[in-house]
This record gives structure tokens, C-alpha cells and sequence, in this order.
């Protein structure tokens, strides 16, 4: 009996994602006007009222760093990160660190700044969309290196890794170099193709999926995430792992 109401109802329709089990999300682009984030306090607050609805208990948000088109630094990302805090009034807990871009001046900045960290030395870094940096393991080292803990962001959307059937060869080598990898919530259910959808579960099913993060950037994104990634069978699948880091930073 109980075999035909699965068929009728089917195992996918049931699923209800709990997101106050992740508890904490830890990459997003909720300081208003400073990177292709959110455009202002409004849209900002409605997405964080977005985060407390599904059960999230604290936000680190963060801004892109990039020196062609978003030159971040603290002073334009700290202040405006306590602006939200006076207003959410202890409602979420929040706070900011940011996405560094690794181009060449990240590597200066490496060098010579103190870097905004998602929390101890943990490090959100991202590569490239369009082609493979040719640097990639000595960017890995120059980090490490300085005694931070990388997490590579959307380690699914890098197209070059995984092309031409390369599977996730490639993903698996930089994660046993020490680089904890962040899948994104909307990569779950196809948001940027079918491709970078099968990336993200090949590294769920090979358990090399360390943090999960929305990479929210509007509110477009967020109701995505409350009516269709609520019922991702893989976001159950990779919570129930047991592989996720997202509560430590409670
Ligand atoms: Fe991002």
C-alpha cells in the first residue's frame, strides 16, 4: 500500500526542506549599491526578512571584491553592514565579510591587507567564469600560505573544470589541496543550466560539498529559493550528509 501512494504522490512532491538546519548562510550581496547585489535598503531588508521567514538564524554577507568592477574594501563594506544591524535590531544576526575575485591585485591585497573573513581565517574566494586562471593551485598556496582556510565559491559554475567530460576530476583535486567547497542553493534546481546543475550533484554524491549558500543577490533569487529550492531532493540529500559546515558559525 504504502508503495502506492509513493507512486501517486511521488517521493520529490514531498519533500519540505527545513533551511533553519543550515542555519546560517554564508555568501550573498546584501549591502545595498555596492556590487550587482541588492540596489537598495529596501530590497536588502526584504531579503533578509526572506532568510528569518525560512528559518535561518545569522547572515554574512559578501560583497564582491574585484578590481576591475567592484574595488570593495572594509570602509565601504563594514559601515553599511551595521546600518542593516541597527535596523534589524537583533531580529537576525548578521554580518559582513565579502567574495574576493583572484585577480592580481587580490594577490597584492593578499600580501599587504588583513582580509574580511567569513569568520576566523576562512576565506570566500571565486575564479573566473570564462576561462581557467592559469594560477589556480598557487593561488590556493599563496592563501593557505598566509593562514587562511579558502572556500571556493560555486565551485559547479566554472564551466573550463568540468568541460569535455572532465567530470569533477578537477573539483576533487583543488578540495584535497584544503579548499572547502560552497555549492550554491540555486545551482540545485537548474537556475544557471542543466550543466552546472549536474556539477553540483556529481560533488554532492561524492560528498565534496562542505557549505551551502544562497549567493542571493535579489529578490528574484529569494523566491526562487523559497518556492523551488524548498523542494530540491539533492538540497535534502546534501543536508542529511552530515557534510555541511554552515552551523559551525553559529
Ligand atoms: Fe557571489
Amino acid at each position: 500500500m504504502i508503495s502506492i501512494f509513493k507512486n501517486i504522490f511521488g517521493k520529490k512532491d514531498s519533500i519540505n526542506i527545513d533551511f533553519s538546519q543550515i542555519a546560517v548562510d554564508m555568501h550573498s550581496h546584501l549591502i545595498p549599491a555596492i556590487d550587482d547585489g541588492s540596489k537598495s535598503i529596501k530590497d536588502s531588508m526584504a531579503m533578509l526578512e526572506g532568510f528569518e521567514d525560512l528559518g535561518y538564524q545569522k547572515i554574512i554577507t559578501t560583497p564582491h571584491i574585484m578590481s576591475d568592477y567592484y574595488q570593495n574594501t572594509p570602509e565601504t563594506i563594514l559601515p553599511a553592514a551595521q546600518e542593516i544591524n541597527k535596523i534589524l535590531s537583533g531580529r537576525l544576526q548578521f554580518s559582513a565579510a565579502a567574495e574576493y575575485y583572484t585577480d592580481s591585485e587580490f594577490l597584492q591585497k593578499l600580501e599587504n591587507e588583513k582580509l574580511l573573513c567569513i569568520s576566523e581565517h576562512k576565506l570566500l574566494f571565486e575564479f573566473s567564469f570564462l576561462e581557467e586562471p592559469i594560477n589556480v593551485n598557487d593561488v590556493i598556496f599563496q592563501i593557505q600560505l598566509k593562514g587562511y582556510k579558502p572556500i571556493l565559491a560555486h565551485p559547479e559554475r566554472y564551466p573550463y573544470f568540468t568541460k569535455n567530460n572532465k567530470g569533477i576530476k578537477r573539483l576533487k583535486d583543488i578540495s584535497e589541496r584544503g579548499v572547502d567547497l560552497q555549492v550554491n542553493l540555486l545551482s540545485l534546481i537548474g537556475h544557471y543550466g542543466p550543466e552546472i546543475k549536474k556539477t553540483a550533484e556529481q560533488l554532492i554524491d561524492a560528498n565534496l560539498v562542505s557549505w551551502i549558500s544562497s549567493d542571493c543577490h535579489h529578490l528574484g533569487h529569494m523566491k526562487l529559493i523559497k518556492e523551488k529550492v524548498s523542494k530540491s531532493a539533492y538540497l535534502q540529500k546534501l543536508i542529511d550528509s552530515g557534510n555541511l559546515k554552515n552551523t559551525s558559525l553559529l
